[in-house]
């Protein structure tokens, strides 16, 4: 019952048709690199071994998949020169135990909407065969392996793309790139392998043609959501898988009751949780390990990592948020821009232009219009004026402001960090805080008001041959 399974995942390839500098399995779908999403499937059945066949680029690749999997026992195959899908997989054998026995699940690295639980069902459902594999139909075959049968639909062998006939080429059915094979006849028939083809590369797909030859029962299964195991392999291929995972993501989010304005301007991360009868509108990113609570509203226009939002909030249209915590019942924006480290406590009100960061402000606590609230701690139920500013930074290091609770900071006050002002404050406007100020007091900075009647005409008459002086002329 319990066979021994080692994975192969083949991620050394460059990837040429992305025409990039970088790897194509470091390329990112739903955020991840695709290496790690391909990879996660293989690792959540827990085979016995996991080897990443690594190549291009292969430090970088192989430190992504330690860093996304530090948990998971790994082996690392270089194959310094990619010579073909076979070639990788021979490269990979060399990792395993000599006195393996069992069967050794394959896969592409490029294959990043696979799941573990079709990887199991098919393990499960072609126990005992020497050499599996999962197919599937597509409308566009090109870019794949053809599957090809004989008159009563036995597979006989695949054939790639390049190497196939103008007639071969029409064929629907075709190779996902999964495969279940008994390691003797996997080392037997890679060992086989001869790059005469169009390529000049040892195809792993050719071990297809060897079994049929030597009278080897070949079990091909049909994939039922062919979505599932597409392989990238451009740019565009790309694209269009993002705005299917995207689609994906937010029929499911619509299910659980959330409603979107226009799903397709939403873009939320796979790994975001949104609350019922949340609504989100147009051009709305959601990401990370986002957490939107219920009766939300994302008016529009919003860019939101890692934040967690409470219930009954509402976000204005344009709110820039990363790695931040917004209490229920807050009222966020038009414009604002709630950077790392912000955490409002509830019942906040946060308006235009104001730029928060590493500020955590109490409950009820509102800033407006216009501020920069950085490196603060700021009591409950205390209004931040407008243009009030913390001023944080003297070029070396930043300093921390604090206002306690029920303060009125007057507009256009600017507190020198490292500062202090205690609870039940009253900040008149335009002052200019350098030193601790009390519970209780009134504190304003001495600008004393001197008039100069009548200066203004005589402005002008200094100016009267000035060129814009007509403008300047009392009606
Ligand atoms: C491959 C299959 C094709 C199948 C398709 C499914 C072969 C010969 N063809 O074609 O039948 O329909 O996938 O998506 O296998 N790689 C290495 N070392 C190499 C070459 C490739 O590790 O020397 C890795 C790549 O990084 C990639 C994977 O193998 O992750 C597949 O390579 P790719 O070039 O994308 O193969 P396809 O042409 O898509
Ligand atoms: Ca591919």
């Amino acid at each position: 019952m319990n066979e021994a399974l080692a994975a192969i995942v083949l991620a050394a390839g460059r990837g040429a048709r992305m025409r990039s500098t970088r790897a194509k399995v470091l390329h990112e779908l739903g955020g991840e690199p695709l290496i790690r999403r391909s990879l996660r499937a293989f690792a959540q059945l827990k085979p016995n071994y996991l080897v990443a066949v690594v190549g291009h680029q292969a430090n970088a690749v192989e430190r992504e998949v330690r860093e996304s999997f530090p948990n998971q026992p790994l082996c690392f195959a270089l194959q310094t020169e990619q010579r073909g899908t076979g070639h990788a997989v021979r490269c990979a054998l060399d990792e395993l135990p000599r006195n393996f026995a069992g069967r050794i699940l394959i896969g592409y690295g490029d294959m990043p909407m696979l799941t573990a639980a079709s990887l199991d069902a098919f393990i499960d459902a072609t126990r005992g065969a020497a050499l599996s594999f999962i197919t599937m139909r597509v409308e566009n075959p090109a870019g794949y392996g053809r599957v090809m049968r004989d008159r009563v639909g036995t597979v006989t062998r695949i054939v790639e793309e390049r190497d196939a006939t103008e007639a071969e080429r029409h064929i629907t059915e075709v190779n996902t790139g999964i495969y279940a094979v008994e390691v003797d006849f996997l080392c037997k028939a890679v060992g086989e392998l001869r790059p005469n083809n169009a390529q000049g590369e040892l195809y792993l797909t050719d071990i297809v043609e060897f079994a049929r030859a030597r009278g080897v029962a070949i079990e091909a299964r049909l994939a039922a959501d062919a979505a599932e195991f597409a392989g990238v392999n451009s740019r565009e291929e790309l694209a269009q898988m993002e705005s299917a995972l995207r689609e994906q993501i937010n029929r499911r989010w619509m299910a659980a009751g959330v409603t979107f304005i226009d799903p397709a301007t939403a873009y939320i991360g796979p790994e975001v949780k949104l609350g019922a009868d949340s609504t989100i509108g147009p051009n709305v990113q959601i990401l990370g390990k986002s957490e939107i609570g219920s009766n939300v509203v994302i008016e529009g226009t919003a860019w939101l990592s890692d934040v967690i939002v409470g219930e009954h909030c509402h976000l204005k249209i344009g709110v820039r948020a990363e790695r931040c915590e917004i209490g229920p019942d807050s009222e966020i924006g038009p414009f604002a821009n709630l950077r790392e480290g912000t955490r409002l406590e509830g019942h906040n009100r946060i308006g235009n232009f104001v730029e928060t960061k590493q500020a955590h402000i109490g409950r009820g606590t509102k800033a407006s219009h216009l501020s920069y609230l950085g490196d603060a701690i700021i009591g409950a139920g205390t209004n931040v004026g407008c243009g009030v500013i913390t001023v944080n930074y003297d070029g070396y290091d930043k300093h921390q402001t604090r206002i306690g609770a029920r303060c009125m900071v007057g507009c256009d006050t600017q507190l020198i960090a490292p500062v202090t002002v205690g609870d039940d404050v009253y900040v008149a406007s335009g002052t200019t805080i350098l030193r601790d100020v009390a519970d209780g007091a009134l504190v304003v900075s001495e600008h004393p008001q001197r008039d100069k009647p009548g200066w203004t005409a005589k402005w002008h008459q200094r100016h009267a041959g000035h060129p814009k002086a007509s403008a300047h002329k009392a009606k």
